[in-house]
């Protein structure tokens, strides 16, 4: 990678965080939506996505496929460049909380270091991390993209929870459980409804 350049300055512009906040009415703040291919984890961020419209709050989902057409296309998944994914994915996810985006972004993101990085990107209380705690059995079993079964027959190398790690976090703000007391699955819908509790409690959408 080139050197940081220097000799740069922030240029300020006239319009202030708080007034665009005032013009959308929300607060911008990152959701980050983090756990293992096939957790639910896009499903559960166009949810949140859906449910918050209906509200009158405006969303943006950076998806971890879909920033790797385009943003992070000459990224693959070493840890150098699983890095580098999130670095951008986390650097544009804070220029979207500071238009006053609610931003959600679904994306692996294994390594709690860089969890970390994109958090110290944001003011206190506005990352909010989402973790999808979702055993590699059922992410497995679901295989939506028959890549687990690549993956297993190793034709698929460094594959998430096969042969390359997760790191869960100390204390992620949300956990979504896959189950609930009773074995049933929970929705994507209840998943959403949970992470936009948390959201209202924490008065990130007025
Ligand atoms: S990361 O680790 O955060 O940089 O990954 P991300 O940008 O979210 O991209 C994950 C999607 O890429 C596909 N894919 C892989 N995932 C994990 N490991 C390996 N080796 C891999 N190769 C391709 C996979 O479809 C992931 O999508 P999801 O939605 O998570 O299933």
């Amino acid at each position: 990678m080139a050197p940081a350049p220097t000799n740069l300055s922030w240029h300020h512009g006239f319009v202030e965080r708080k007034e665009r906040q005032g013009l959308l009415n929300q607060k911008g703040c990152v959701v980050w939506i983090t756990g293992l291919s096939g957790s639910g984890k896009s499903t559960v961020a166009c949810a949140i996505d859906h449910a918050l419209a209906r509200m009158g709050k405006l969303c943006y989902v950076l998806d971890g496929d879909n920033v790797r057409h385009g943003l992070c296309n000459d990224l693959g998944f070493s840890v150098e460049d699983r890095e580098e994914n999130i670095r951008r994915v986390g650097e544009v996810a804070k220029l979207f909380a500071d238009a006053g985006l609610v931003t959600l972004v679904s994306c692996i993101s294994p390594y709690k270091r860089n969890r970390e990085f994109v958090r110290g990107l944001l003011d206190k209380g506005e990352f909010v991390e989402v973790y999808m705690k979702v055993p590699i059995s059922i992410c497995e079993k679901r295989d939506c993209k028959g890549l687990y079964k690549l993956a297993r027959a190793g034709k698929i190398k460094g594959f998430t929870g096969i042969d390359d790690p997760y790191e869960v976090s100390d204390r992620p703000e949300v956990t979504l459980e896959a189950t609930n007391a009773a074995g049933e699955l929970i929705t994507p819908d209840c998943m959403a409804e949970t992470v936009i509790d948390y959201l209202l409690g924490r008065g990130l959408l007025n």
